[in-house]
């Protein structure tokens, strides 16, 4: 019988604990960082140390204690960013990690900057407001003749998506090295959709900040994403064209019946939608049935039109062959709703009535769809676009990027990613290069994936929605591993214990014979 020893050894396995957290509290609460952010015109703000459990983000806790710091960064004549730093107390290993914003920012990806911190990497984790505050700025939402006065002013609009994560990166690194005695070796970014389309910003503009990007769902060429957006809502603005779920979810499941075997495994699923001849005009009435009732069995001749603009994407008005954008593929069409109007509502108009045409009332339905681009390139593209072919300054430096895209994305074409990724490989690394022979930069297509992870419709609430880039990308930064056998995929929306194996474009996944549908050992990359 020894409750005493043990009690006595809890007790000062508990109190020796209890100390060290203490110790780590108040290193971090005495931590006086202001004279390095000085020196990168920064300015401290506050400090907090935050036990482990401490922090709630949507449901997500800290797993690992942390100091936070919070600073303020001036840029250009009279704007300010405000930027944290989250120091882990125990197991920073080394490495730092920026996260980017998601649409119309205004700020900090809190949501991501827990989830890095939590991850076993180690990552000291830093993330912006890119530059403006949402609460300024109609909580961060764009509406229709809303007042958005970020995009009245030219230095917030080039730091929202190309310049922000460098405005507070050279400050926040500086803090880390600070806090530790130790800098780190190397240097991430992961971001989706604008975080994307920043994560692309960095390699094009800021090329010497990080050893590795990770860009999700990429917007980067977003004046024109915007125009993808408005297209969509006006080829679907009347009751003819407008495509109500019913009538999506038949052309997805029409889709799915054609091209779900081609890969060999019935999965409800298209592993490749470029490989699948599905054609909405099949599924024409032939003036059999008028009016699509909840039990749709063929599409009217003006949901036909619809689907396949939709398709094709939006192209120039004086050239039908001049596209602007590409457009969406086969069994995405469950996704689209937001595409007929909200998109348009929340990001399009507001762009154009706030950035290019400065007028409140500008009504989007007389965009001119050859001059107004011409336009929007110059006003809009200029200052938001990062589609520069030439990353070769990244390149050299021997930086990588992984790009993931979801084939059912309801907001990026999944298209975009792959056309430029072939063209970032040839202007930077060459003519003849190709993407299989790619050394910096990988795209990971998702069957089934929605935006930056699940899917909104039911229909793909089976796929796997948290895809493991950063751990892949860390092993291809340090130890040059790169990842030809593909990335695993988990977290599907339903709950279910299904994994699934994404692969780096153009090769896709192959069930092993015999295997197990729904677990990713059970596939190889081809
Ligand atoms: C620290 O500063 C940030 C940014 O201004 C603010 O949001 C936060 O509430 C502050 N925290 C404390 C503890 O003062
Ligand atoms: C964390 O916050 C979520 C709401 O976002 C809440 O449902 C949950 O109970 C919270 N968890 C804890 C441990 O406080
Ligand atoms: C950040 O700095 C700017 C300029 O120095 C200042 O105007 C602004 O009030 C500061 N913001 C905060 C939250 O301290
Ligand atoms: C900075 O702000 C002041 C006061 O609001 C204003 O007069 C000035 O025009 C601004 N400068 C720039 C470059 O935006
Ligand atoms: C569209 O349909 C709604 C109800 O379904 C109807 O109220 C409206 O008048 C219709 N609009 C047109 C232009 O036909
Ligand atoms: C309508 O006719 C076309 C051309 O004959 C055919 O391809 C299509 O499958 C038909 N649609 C339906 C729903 O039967
Ligand atoms: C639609 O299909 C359901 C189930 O197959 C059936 O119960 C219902 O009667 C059908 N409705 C119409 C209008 O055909
Ligand atoms: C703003 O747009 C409206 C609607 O297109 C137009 O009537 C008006 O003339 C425009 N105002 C200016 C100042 O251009
Ligand atoms: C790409 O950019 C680099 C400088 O960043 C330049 O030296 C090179 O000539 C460019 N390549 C092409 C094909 O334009
Ligand atoms: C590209 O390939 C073609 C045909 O094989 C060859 O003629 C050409 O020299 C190659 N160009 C470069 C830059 O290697």
């Amino acid at each position: 019988m020894r409750p005493f020893p043990v009690l006595w050894s809890l007790a000062t396995i508990a109190f020796a604990l209890t100390n060290h957290a203490s110790q780590e509290a108040s290193k971090c609460t005495s931590f006086a960082p202001s004279a390095v952010l000085a020196s990168y015109d920064a300015s401290f703000l506050n400090t907090t140390h935050f036990p482990i459990g401490a922090l709630n983000v949507s449901g997500i806790l800290n797993h690992v204690s942390f100091c936070e710091i919070y600073a303020n960064i001036s840029y250009e004549t009279n704007s300010s960013l405000i930027f944290a730093i989250w120091l882990p107390d125990t197991q920073y290993a080394l490495r730092f990690m920026a996260v980017g914003n998601g649409g119309m920012a205004g700020a900090i990806d809190y949501s991501n900057m827990v989830t890095q911190l939590n991850s076993e990497l180690g990552f000291a984790v830093a993330g912006g407001n890119a530059g403006h505050l949402a609460s300024e700025n109609n909580a961060g939402a764009g509406a229709p003749e809303v007042y958005l006065p970020y995009l009245h002013d030219e230095d917030q609009v080039r730091a929202w998506i190309h310049d922000a994560v460098s405005l507070f990166t050279p400050a926040a690194k500086a803090v880390v090295k600070h806090y530790y005695s130790h800098e780190a070796k190397h240097a991430y970014y992961d971001g989706c959709s604008t975080g994307g389309a920043q994560g692309f910003a960095l390699a094009e503009f800021h090329p010497d900040l990080f050893d590795g990007i990770v860009a999700g769902c990429p917007g980067n060429w977003y004046s024109h994403l915007a125009l993808s957006f408005l297209w969509s809502a006006q080829q679907t603005d009347t009751n003819a064209t407008f495509l109500s779920q019913p009538v999506l979810d038949f052309i997805t499941a029409e889709a799915l019946r054609e091209c779900d075997l081609i890969d060999g495994v019935a999965d409800n699923l298209i592993e490749n939608p470029l490989a699948c001849p599905f054609d909405v005009s099949s599924l024409a009435c032939n003036g059999s049935i008028l009016t699509p009732n909840d039990n749709i069995t063929c599409l009217i001749s003006s949901h036909i039109t619809a689907a396949k603009a939709i398709n094709q994407g939006p192209v120039r008005s004086d050239d039908p062959t001049t596209s602007l954008y590409p457009g969406f593929s086969s069994g995405s069409e469950t996704n689209w709703l937001l595409q007929e109007g909200t998109l348009a509502s929340a990001f399009s108009i507001p762009i154009l009535q706030n950035l290019v045409f400065n007028n409140l009332s500008y009504d989007a339905a007389t965009f001119n769809w050859a001059s107004d681009v011409d336009i929007l390139d110059a006003r809009a593209g200029t200052f938001i676009d990062e589609t520069s072919n030439n990353l070769s300054s990244f390149w050299k430096r021997g930086s990588k990027m992984l790009v993931y895209q979801g084939w059912a994305d309801p907001f990026n074409a999944a298209a975009w990613p792959i056309q430029h990724l072939e063209a970032v490989t040839r202007a930077t690394i060459g003519d003849n290069a190709t993407v299989v022979n790619n050394d910096f930069m990988k795209l990971f297509m998702i069957p089934g994936g929605g935006h930056c992870g699940a899917s909104i419709s039911a229909q793909y609430s089976n796929i796997p929605a948290e895809y493991d880039m950063v751990p892949a990308l860390v092993n291809w930064v340090e130890k040059g591993h790169v990842p030809l056998e593909g990335i695993k995929s988990e977290a599907p929306s339903d709950g279910s214990a299904r994994t699934r194996r994404l692969c780096a474009w153009p090769a896709v996944a192959k069930l092993k014979d015999g295997g197990e549908v729904d677990d990713w050992e059970s596939y190889v990359c081809e």
